[in-house]
């Protein structure tokens, strides 16, 4: 009996990256869900890092405690119904990741080689399985280098901090605009001039600026360059 030939498909893996609080991880959560491909957030790889150091007292400003204390870090990563779910020490670390002690300390663990190195193998690993969406800051230079498509995805810091500023007014949190603008430059700084892996786009990247468009058309638009990027025309 002749036997049927079966082909299998890789999906593709997408890299987006950019600077903090242009909702890079809305638009790539969504467009995910619409592609049917994973979504990786690196970012709460680094957080989880940092509440480890925040919940121990390690100092994340010094590289040699931060990096004499990440043997003790069991992170371990799996997925529900497309959602990310990270644990420290078997216990899921939920909303603790998303405080602003907690993004403050990713923001200075994340500088850390040691860090860097910690997390590498997890992150390449999953792109190893294919068909992810992964969100970060080096995820098209560093992490997925070979990825089917790159997107810089950016929005001017005013536009970030409008947005920021908005949504902590509606939680009731008590800040301006200038200190939320003020906190959203000194992260940029922070991420792009890091000796490590500094944010910038991949030589091959596709910039994209969000500023002008709903949170719909970005998605549209962001699904539009991954399906037209990895949808060969056929000879
Ligand atoms: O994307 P985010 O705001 O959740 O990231 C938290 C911090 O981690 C941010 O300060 C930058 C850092 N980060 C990084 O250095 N590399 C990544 N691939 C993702 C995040």
């Amino acid at each position: 009996m002749k036997k049927k030939k079966t082909r299998k498909v890789r999906l593709p893996n997408v890299a987006i990256d950019g600077p903090s609080g242009a909702g890079k991880s809305t638009i790539a959560k969504l467009a995910a869900a619409r592609l049917g491909l994973i979504y990786v957030d690196t970012g709460a790889l680094y957080r989880t890092v940092g509440l480890y150091m925040l919940e121990h007292g390690v100092d994340p400003d010094d590289p040699a405690a931060v990096e004499a204390t990440l043997p003790e870090v069991e992170i371990s990563l799996s997925f529900e119904d497309g959602r990310q779910i990270l644990a420290l020490g078997g216990e899921e670390v939920g909303s603790r990741i998303r405080t602003e002690d907690a993004s403050r300390y990713a923001s200075a663990v994340s500088k850390i080689p040691a860090v860097r190195e910690f997390l590498l193998d997890e992150q390449r690993s999953l792109a190893d399985r294919g068909g992810v969406i992964m969100d970060g800051r080096d995820i098209g230079t560093v992490i997925m280098p070979d990825a089917d498509v790159k997107i810089y995805y950016t929005a001017a810091a005013s536009t970030r901090a409008e947005r920021r500023y908005k949504e902590q007014r509606e939680k009731g949190i008590e800040v301006t605009y200038e200190e939320v603008l003020a906190a959203i430059e000194a992260r940029d700084k922070q991420d792009s001039e890091r000796e490590i892996a500094p944010l910038r786009p991949a030589d091959d990247a596709v910039i994209f600026e969000s500023d002008d468009y709903t949170i719909e058309e970005c998605v549209e638009r962001v699904c539009g360059i991954i399906t037209e990027r990895t949808t060969k025309s056929e000879p």
